[in-house]
């Protein structure tokens, strides 16, 4: 039995946007997941039908063994959910809110006191478990979330961007405390993120989601060799010759692949100290000069890039979150 199995998973909103888009992924129990993409991916909607919150248009999904549709009591009792955004009540203590949550959760009396200490042990929260949450910073607001998604044990956790807006070193923190959870508990843990240090960091293995389909699946490591080791990024003076140019390099036994974005042209290579001098080459022949050349290692942007077309950095400036978040808000309410 897996953590998570989805099977063609669909969602078409009632606009007619498909926004997940036969998702089929297996989680082993244990595993930590991420699903990495871009703002409006269809990330959150993909936790929405996996914590029963949404119903799914087509395809089947099982959590801890458990059908979400036709099974969805028994789906929640074993799940943990730590939202995008925060749910917790600002005017509450940080313990207020662990203990309304565990009413909420149903937990046993006896078991709960105990249950929330150790908790907030874990996310070293204690010291100021009495104090109102709007005296807390937004990391600690985090962590008393993610707080609440661990009151029951569940066996499948689910942190829908767990570090967005956090800046970094508070960021870094949060990474601390999932390992620290999944160690000290074994759950399987599915996040989304699209933040690909993250992935990196944290996940095991990773699918890539991108208007509601996913690109690829694997283990950050695998996704970024499948892309050979190096990568030599160029720019040149003139973009009138680049399909020309791009082909040619395209027949370089050494490439693993090309992509262009305006003028900067990034290869996937298995040998850049090779191939460096062969783009010269080819550009001085098609009459062009390489203004700028460096050579790097693969990251996930360059595994988003090469199966997208797009750099997942991108997206973050033109998009306002804020009032995207406040638009679905009220289209959910
Ligand atoms: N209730 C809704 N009705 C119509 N469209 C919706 C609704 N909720 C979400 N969408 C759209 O579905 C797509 C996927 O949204 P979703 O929130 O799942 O993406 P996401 O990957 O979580 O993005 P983000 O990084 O912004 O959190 C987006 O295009 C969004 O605008
Ligand atoms: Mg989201």
């Amino acid at each position: 039995m897996y953590a998570i199995e989805t099977d063609l998973l669909s969602k078409i909103y009632k606009n007619g946007l498909k926004a997940v888009d036969e998702v089929s992924i297996k989680i082993e129990n244990g595993e930590i997941f991420g699903f990495l993409g871009p703002n409006g991916a269809g990330k959150s909607t993909t936790i929405m039908i996996l914590t029963t919150l949404l119903k799914p248009s087509s395809g089947k999904a099982f959590v801890a063994g458990f059908d979400v549709a036709s099974q969805a009591k028994k789906v929640r009792e074993n799940i943990g959910y730590v939202q995008q955004d925060s749910t917790v009540d600002e005017y509450l203590t940080g313990r207020e809110n662990l203990i309304l949550q565990a009413k909420l959760n149903h937990l046993p009396k006896e078991f709960m006191q105990k249950q929330i200490d150790d908790i907030l042990g874990i996310v070293e929260l204690t010291d100021r478990q009495h104090e109102q949450v709007v005296t807390y910073s937004g990391g600690m607001r985090k962590r008393l979330d993610i707080a609440g998604g661990l009151l029951h044990r569940p066996k499948v956790l689910f942190l829908d961007e767990p570090t967005l807006g956090l800046d970094i070193q508070t960021r870094y923190k949060i990474w601390e405390y999932i390992k620290k959870i999944h160690t000290e508990f074994g759950m399987s843990i599915f996040l989304t993120t699209h933040y690909m240090e993250e992935a990196d960091k944290l996940c095991d293995n990773i699918s890539i989601i991108d208007h509601g389909k996913i690109k690829v699946t694997g283990s950050p490591r695998s996704l970024k060799s499948s892309l050979g080791n190096e990568v030599v990024v160029f720019e040149t003076d003139s973009d009138e010759k680049l399909d020309n140019l791009i082909s040619d390099l395209k027949a370089i036994s050494i490439v693993k692949e090309v992509t262009s974005d305006a003028s900067k042209i990034t290869v996937f290579t298995t040998n850049g100290d090779l191939l460096m001098p062969k783009i010269f080459q080819q550009a001085n022949e098609l009459g062009m000069k390489v203004e700028t050349i460096s050579l790097t290692k693969p990251t996930l942007d360059d595994v988003f890039l090469s199966y997208t077309g797009r750099d997942l950095r991108e997206d973050n400036g033109k998009y306002d979150r804020k009032k995207e978040r406040e638009r679905l808000r009220k289209i959910r309410a």
